[in-house]
């Protein structure tokens, strides 16, 4: 993670996260939707499902009641977002047929195989230095071939023409959800210290480079982006 602190999921940004999340992310309410959508036409309704960075259980909610059939293996480094996590899951009825794995992906048996993967809103914590390609190989060794990924990511090349005004945007979009000036300012400061931009080619190389291959892009809102994708 570029700076650690900037987002502890173990202190006070885990606890905001969820409003945070609705109101920040554009679409956020209907990219779960979405994405299970997608994940039921390609692996059908008895799916194993790796769920990369659960936090706050957003993946559980939209799945779980839809997908009887699916058993999910959730992985999150930080202790209180698998607690979180673990509440979720046993309040929609998914507790009995989810492992929790509190660590990171390469840490998982590498024997283990799921037909589906997410990874939404994690990549960008991570830095462009090997972890970014780190963690999609470690989700990407553990699929057959064929099997389905949904990346969500914020990113972006700061040096495009368009970037600052569609940060702006962004910004803006943020109040216009009704996000208060004391909080978005001290988003503002998480986001310029946090965030490990990289351009949509970086994230396409990168997920080739794990040996996955692109499927369509899926989503787009401001400088967040879905990609689905499948293993090579
Ligand atoms: C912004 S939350 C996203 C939660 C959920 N996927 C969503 O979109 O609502 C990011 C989560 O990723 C976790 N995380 C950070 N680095 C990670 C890594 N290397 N591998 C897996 N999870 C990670 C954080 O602890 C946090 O719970």
């Amino acid at each position: 993670m570029l700076n650690a602190e900037a987002f502890n999921f173990d202190g006070d940004y885990g606890e905001i996260y969820e409003d945070l999340a609705h109101r920040v992310i554009p679409g956020y309410d209907t990219l779960f939707p979405a994405t299970l959508a997608l994940l039921l036409e390609r692996a059908g309704a008895s799916a194993r499902v790796l769920i990369v960075g659960c936090g706050t259980g957003q993946e559980f909610r939209s799945f779980a009641p839809s997908a009887p059939g699916w058993s999910f293996t959730a992985v999150d480094p930080s202790a209180e977002m698998i607690r979180l996590s673990q509440r979720v899951a046993q309040k929609v009825g998914a507790g009995g047929r989810t492992s929790f794995y509190h660590g990171y992906v390469h840490e998982l048996p590498a024997s283990e195989r799921y037909d589906a993967a997410t990874v939404i809103n994690v990549m960008h914590f991570l830095r462009d230095d090997g972890a970014k390609e780190q963690l999609m190989a470690s989700v990407s060794e553990r699929m057959p071939k064929g099997g389905t990924v949904a990346l969500f990511d914020l990113h972006g090349d700061r040096s495009a023409p368009h970037h600052a005004f569609f940060y702006e945007a962004w910004k803006r979009y943020m109040s216009l959800r009704g996000y208060g000036d004391a909080a978005k300012a001290r988003l503002l400061r998480r986001l310029a210290a946090g965030i490990a931009w990289v351009p949509e080619e970086r994230i396409m190389q990168i997920c080739h480079d794990a040996g996955l291959r692109l499927i369509h892009r899926y989503w787009a809102g401001l400088l967040y982006g879905g990609w689905l994708l499948e293993r090579r």
